[in-house]
């Protein structure tokens, strides 16, 4: 059984396509797909699909998953509605692992970022064969040296900021490019390099307003004139605020972020006399067609998942650590974030070129 938790990311399907033809190879293994997670095994009637070599054929080179995903709820908190209007959340983990055997299911390949990886440790923990593959734009899972859909987001990302420093050189202004990246930032730290940015605010560094403020003067001041500032959704100042929201959707663990770039537009424009505009990214760095690294990368994960269900090897996340595609424990990969340090390569060369980080 294989299910895709957690936001969409490029090469999704890529891995779909890898884990149904490395299976292809085995007599007597069917691969079958879970609609949204594992809502689809829960769901009366259960939404549950037959993935065929036919039925995945070309589906690498696309963006999303084509047995959907959910970022909310899950097996052990399943939202139902109340009498008075309200929502309770109830266990489900135990009837969905019946079902998985009344199915005749010898192990579940579920590929997802980090709240669907602790589901899966948790699963795994009542005895439910599971098999993690780890997705993220963000890049924020430990124990891999990448997680797919990564390489793409950066590559939109840096694109982006070609296009703004044509305005921003034209109309002398700043112009900011709000990234995702909730408790990383290596999305924005890496466009940020590769578009060359003036400025990178990212959650692991603490801006300072007055010194951003100061780059963006001396900016104005020299030759150049216009400034790029390339900022994580989830940047913090030193006393650790984040622009957020709390979340209204039913199930919705987390606070949505966004408008750290509307917040630092207002603020600048209180310290120095420059004109702002500002972009907001968003989810088009989680659509289209995955990067040609990212559908490698996503086809090595699915391929090796598989191989994974027949060495049984539950419990683990498939991995890529330079140069091999392997794996770890689930419990090693959500020990922590895969945060970037103070003395990070890119942190180094981002000084190196005069990149303010906001510090
Ligand atoms: O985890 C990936 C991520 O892209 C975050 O950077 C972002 O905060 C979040 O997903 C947004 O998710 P949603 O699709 O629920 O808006």
């Amino acid at each position: 059984m294989v299910l895709t938790g957690g936001g969409d990311c490029p090469g999704l399907n890529a891995v779909i396509q890898g884990v149904v033809m490395r299976a292809h190879h085995e007599a007597d293994w069917e691969i079958l797909g879970s609609i949204q997670a594992y809502n689809g095994i829960l769901r009366e009637p259960q939404q549950i699909v037959n993935l065929t070599p036919e039925r995945v054929a070309g589906i690498h080179a696309t963006g999303g998953t084509i047995i959907h995903t959910t970022n909310k709820g899950g097996p052990f908190e399943w939202p139902v509605p109340k009498n008075d209007g309200g929502w309770e959340f109830v266990d489900r983990s135990d009837e969905l692992i019946r079902k998985l055997k009344y199915l005749g299911v010898e192990g579940v390949i579920s590929i997802g970022g980090d709240g669907s990886a602790k589901i899966s440790q948790k699963l795994f923990e009542k005895g439910m064969p599971v098999i993690g593959v780890p997705k993220t734009i963000d890049n924020d899972l430990m124990a891999t040296d990448f997680t797919f859909g990564f390489q793409t987001a950066v590559q939109i990302a840096t694109e982006a900021v070609d296009k703004l420093i044509s305005t921003a050189a034209s109309h002398n202004r700043v112009m900011i490019l709000e990234v995702m990246g909730r408790d990383a930032g290596w999305i924005a730290l890496s466009s940020a390099i590769a578009g060359g940015a003036d400025i990178a605010l990212i959650p692991e560094i603490p801006y300072d307003l007055d010194k951003v403020a100061s780059k963006v003067k001396r900016l104005m001041l020299s030759g150049k004139g216009y400034g790029i500032i390339v900022v994580a959704e989830g940047a913090k100042n030193k006393q650790g605020d984040v622009i957020a929201n709390a979340s209204t959707e039913i199930g919705y663990a987390h606070k949505h972020l966004g408008g750290i770039g509307n917040y630092l537009q207002e603020e600048l424009k209180k310290l120095v006399d420059v004109d702002i505009r500002v972009t907001i990214l968003g989810h088009l760095q989680r659509g289209g067609s995955p990067a040609a690294y990212d559908r490698i990368l996503a086809t090595q994960f699915g391929v090796h998942a598989f191989e994974m269900v027949l060495a049984k090897k539950f419990g683990e996340m498939v991995v890529y650590q330079h140069p091999k595609i392997t794996s770890v424990p689930i419990q090693e990969a959500i020990s922590k974030y895969n945060v970037i340090e103070y003395d990070h390569a890119l942190v180094k060369t981002a000084r190196g070129l005069h990149i303010n980080l906001g510090d």
